[in-house]
């Protein structure tokens, strides 16, 4: 497994760098100067306020006037805020199969802040096309953090045809990460486009002595997140559509995860079918189970309530109470 990856919550601009990820994903170390950090009504400026701190010379008036990207981030990080909407920097746009692509991303504080299964909101540049698009966040690197999505839509269509140097707005990290807490072995079951996340928790978990990682991905076709993955995993199994699913790779390797040193944990996200069917296994065994779920959605940060899922608690909504639910909560699991 690779060494320290990056830090689960680094507040800080401390320097911190992935190992793997550094070398495949390009890092940007100078400052980015872009037109204006568009932050339009309604975008929520703040989060919670952690130290309930409001720095002086740091007022309202820095999202609304006309500021870098970095000025944007530098200052609401300092104000314990949450920055807003914002232009940033492709850095690239790789192609890894047909139709899916990896748009890297200079953001600083994605880059810095983001944890397993927060996402990140990207706007069309057509003001047609009001409603961002969600997107996990998969790798980070320094100041650069990317994401990888399937072109399913006019949305992702226009994104897959961005190149280096295009500006992008993006709003986030949104949304609440995996429990990452106790050490165990980590079992990460995607599949499709449901692997980001996953990612994103493997590079994290990889910087720790006191886990394991071991991912089973299922593909349609192009094992297209493999080589992402690998360097971060303790184990990597993928199938492909052809050749089963990954409730087939859970059968397989059953003895090994239940009769571990270190106790299971699934962290789940993909297809929904797939994912209860996930939850069913896990629970007929005990395992818990955290699955990231995806959800139309509108806002992205809690008030149009587009992208409620039904739970044992009631309707609750998946970018803010989620994306990350655990079974019980979802009522899934034996029988469902
Ligand atoms: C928390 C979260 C994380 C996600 N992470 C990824 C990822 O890492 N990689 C990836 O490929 N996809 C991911 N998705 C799905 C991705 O958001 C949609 O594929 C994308 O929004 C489609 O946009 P479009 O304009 O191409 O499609 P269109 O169908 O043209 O979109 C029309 C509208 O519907 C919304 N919409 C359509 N499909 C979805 C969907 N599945 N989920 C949410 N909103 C949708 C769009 O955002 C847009 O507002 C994620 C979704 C959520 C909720
Ligand atoms: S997307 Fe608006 S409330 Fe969840």
């Amino acid at each position: 497994m690779p060494a320290a990856a990056r830090p689960e919550d680094d507040a800080s601009d401390g320097a911190y760098a992935g190992k793997e990820g550094i070398q495949r994903m390009p890092t940007v170390t100078t400052s980015m100067t872009t037109e204006a950090a568009k932050t339009s009504t309604g975008v929520p400026r703040a989060g919670t306020s952690r130290g309930g701190a409001h720095v002086a010379g740091v007022d309202d008036g820095v999202f609304s006037r006309t500021v870098d990207a970095d000025t944007v981030v530098g200052r609401a990080t300092s104000a314990h805020r949450f920055p807003g909407r914002r232009r940033v920097e492709v850095v690239a746009n790789d192609r890894l199969a047909p139709g899916v692509h990896r748009l890297v991303l200079h953001d600083a504080y994605i880059a810095r802040h983001a944890k397993p299964a927060q996402f990140i909101d990207l706007y069309s540049a057509n003001p047609l096309r009001l409603m961002p698009r969600p997107l996990g966040v998969c790798e980070t690197s320094g100041d650069v953090a990317s994401v990888v999505f399937a072109v399913v839509g006019t949305g992702t269509e226009e994104f897959s045809r961005l190149s280096p140097g295009d500006g992008v707005d993006v709003l986030g990290p949104l949304g609440r990460s995996y429990d990452l807490g106790r050490p165990a072995n980590y079992v990460l079951v995607g599949g499709g486009l449901g692997v980001p996340p996953l990612i994103s928790a493997a590079q994290s978990l990889s910087a720790r002595d006191d886990c394991r990682v071991t991912a089973l991905f299922g593909y349609r076709d192009a094992r297209f997140a493999d080589d992402i993955v690998h360097p971060y995993a303790d184990r990597l199994e993928s199938i492909v559509n052809a050749e089963g699913n990954v409730i087939d790779l859970l059968d397989r390797l059953e003895g090994e995860l239940i009769g571990s040193d270190l106790p299971p944990v699934i962290l789940s996200c993909g297809p929904t079918p797939m994912m209860k069917a996930v939850a069913g296994w896990a629970s007929q065994r005990g395992v818990p189970c955290q699955f990231s779920l995806e959800q139309r959605m509108g806002c992205g940060y809690g008030t149009c309530v587009t992208c409620t899922v039904d739970t044992v608690e009631g309707r609750l909504k998946v970018c803010t109470d989620g994306p990350v639910f655990t079974t019980e909560r979802l009522g899934w699991g034996e029988g469902r």
